[in-house]
């Protein structure tokens, strides 16, 4: 059992660190870019420009943090058509992702 200090720690070095481009090698990068296009396009509409999900466009995320999108791509939204991708992300490349999008790379 990890105890909740323990839990506070880790997320705040995460945070602090923001290292998590680092973290994933150019293919990676490619696989995930290619994901983005095609599977989450599939919803999202090719350009991200909103299909049965809504517009992924820089303009339409303003103000909604990275970290807030990375937990959205993770877990999903509940009661909604939004899947969880945590069988194929990990944490850095979800936030790596969520950067992507709210850059408007795609
Ligand atoms: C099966 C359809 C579907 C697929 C595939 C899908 N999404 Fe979604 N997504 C949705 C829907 C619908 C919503 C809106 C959920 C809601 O009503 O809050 C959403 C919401 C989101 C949001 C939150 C947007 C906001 O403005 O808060 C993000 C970020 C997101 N998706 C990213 C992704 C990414 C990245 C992928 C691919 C890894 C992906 N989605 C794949 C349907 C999908």
């Amino acid at each position: 059992m990890v105890k909740r200090p323990v839990l506070i720690a880790v997320s705040l070095a995460l945070l602090v660190q923001n290292s998590w481009a680092a973290e994933i090698a150019a293919p990676r990068r490619a696989e995930l870019l290619n994901l983005l296009k095609h599977d989450c396009g599939s919803c999202h509409g090719l350009s991200l420009k909103g299909g049965l999900g809504p517009a992924l466009t820089p303009d339409k995320l303003t103000g909604k943090p990275v970290d807030f999108l990375a937990t959205t791509i993770l877990y999903g939204r509940y009661g909604t058509p939004m899947p969880p991708w945590r069988p194929f992300l990990s944490d850095p490349e979800a936030l790596w992702l969520a950067e992507q999008i709210k850059a408007g790379v795609r």
